[in-house]
């Protein structure tokens, strides 16, 4: 018999090679999930007692060994041993030496079972956090739009990056304020497939054992209980779930990221960032970088990798377990950790982002932006809106062509005149689109007033 001391080697002659433990041992990075780990062992020797396969005493051997374990790792004092293939070998084997009754802890429970409700576990945890986090980062952005909207601050909407319709500032902050609060909704729609306790599915088929895995669940506090046995030890869909939240985030952070980027620059110099979220450059003096915001771009690419990569792990997979399933750890964690990361750096830039009222307004109030609102002044009287574009385009050209005001020849236009020229009026425009979810400051209050009711229910 080998003398490895893995939990199987009972079956082999010799033992497993040095390449092999390289590539087949997970605890460098399942070591994260102890606390996870001991919790679903407690949860299951509890149970074992109640259904007659511990004694009493055992159980609270047990379970003492289980929190000496704990208090190892969470001190860091606990030994790892070169056998240790993995965080649910490096408990038992612990708790084994601790006390001998700790040899019928994986009575009726399988590592495919344990691990397939350690990351359940780990990934309700994270995504609480992250809910968290994301909320922060909303109210953040909400203060900011708010502040804005009382100062009636504006600048030009774009769209292909060009100049389109003057908007309040509060009106774009407040787009991102929608796209987190669906990240949010996202990931409370995870929670609940999430929110299934799989344990008690044994290695695959359930066991002889008469155990109860309902206790288990609720021990553990999940919500529901795992119907087939099969599918609770192959399922990662809740990984890959949690993984298209985050990328999606990602993406949502990346244009968020963008946007400072270009607001920082000199081209336009909307946003002056605080010296504690940009960075100066080693060569030029008169740098200040917006890292953070470019970070914010580009940490989307890992975040979208991290899920097409786990995807294309689990095509083909026959049922059930297979050791590919050890590769969802490794993205889920990474990606928790990427947009955690993100979100908490990119909320302090956004809290502390000083907007240049200034270069914002006059940027808007090219007389040009105003056009569409000469078209629907025409509109208003009656004028088909084909018409009252071609009208307004052939005004906007000839200024273009003659170098003449486009508010001289709108004033002296029959159909227009003095009135439409108000609209021209820096600062007037903006202000009045204010049809529902427009960017007018009645509109702009009215969806703040939403915003905030929504924010306020988070916490
Ligand atoms: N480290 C493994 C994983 O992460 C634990 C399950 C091992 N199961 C097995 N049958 N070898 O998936």
């Amino acid at each position: 018999m080998a003398d490895g001391n893995t939990l199987w080697h009972g079956r082999f002659d010799g033992d497993p090679s040095q390449a092999l433990r390289e590539l087949n041992d997970s605890l460098p990075f399942d070591q994260r999930m102890f606390r996870e780990d001991i919790a679903g062992s407690r949860a299951h020797v509890e149970m074992l007692s109640e259904v007659g396969l511990l004694e009493q005493d055992e159980l609270s051997e047990i379970l003492a060994a289980l929190d000496v374990v704990e208090n190892e790792m969470l001190e860091g004092k606990f030994e790892w041993a070169p056998t240790d293939e993995d965080i649910h070998t490096a408990v038992e084997r612990r708790a084994t030496e601790i006390t001998a009754a700790a040899a019928k802890i994986h009575t009726g429970r399988s590592r495919n079972d344990q691990v397939a409700n350690d990351v359940r576990l780990v990934a309700l945890g994270e995504i609480d956090s992250l809910i968290e986090i994301l909320g922060s980062l909303v109210e953040v952005i909400l203060s900011q739009a708010e502040d804005a909207h009382r100062a009636g601050l504006y600048l030009p909407g774009y769209t292909h990056l060009q100049r389109a319709q003057p908007v309040g500032l509060a009106h774009h902050l407040g787009a991102y304020c929608w796209m987190f609060l669906r990240d949010i909704d996202r990931l409370v729609e995870t929670r609940r497939r999430t929110d299934v306790s799989v344990l008690g599915a044994g290695a695959l088929a359930g066991t002889t054992l008469p155990i109860n895995p309902a206790s288990v669940a609720d021990k553990l506090g999940f919500s529901e209980v795992f119907n087939n046995s099969l599918d609770a030890v192959s399922d990662r869909d809740f990984v890959a779930d949690l993984l298209y939240c985050l990328s999606v985030s990602g993406v949502h952070l990346s244009r968020l990221g963008e946007e400072v980027c270009l607001w920082a620059s000199s081209e336009f110099n909307f946003v002056e960032l605080d010296d504690a979220f940009a960075t100066g450059s080693s060569m030029m003096p008169q740098k200040k970088n917006p890292d953070v915001a470019e970070l914010a771009r580009g940490k989307a690419g890992r975040l979208i990798g991290n899920l097409t990569g786990f995807l294309a792990t689990q095509k083909g997979l026959p049922l059930t377990y297979n050791k590919d399933l050890q590769e969802d750890k490794e993205p889920l964690f990474d990606s928790c950790d990427t947009v955690r990361l993100t979100v908490v750096a990119l909320t302090g830039m956004i809290e502390s982002l000083k907007f240049n009222a200034d270069s914002m307004s006059s940027s808007a109030d090219s007389e040009h932006v105003a056009a569409t609102d000469l078209a629907d002044f025409l509109v208003k009287k009656g004028v088909p809106f084909r018409e009252a574009h071609s009208v307004v385009a052939g005004l906007v050209r000839e200024s273009l062509d003659g170098g003449e005001q486009l508010s001289e020849l709108v004033g002296s236009h029959p159909d227009l005149g003095p009135e439409a020229t108000e609209l021209l009026q820096p600062g007037v425009g903006w202000s009045q689109r204010n049809s529902h979810g427009g960017g007018g400051v009645a509109a702009v209050a009215e969806q703040l007033a939403a915003l905030r009711e929504r924010v306020d229910a988070l916490s």
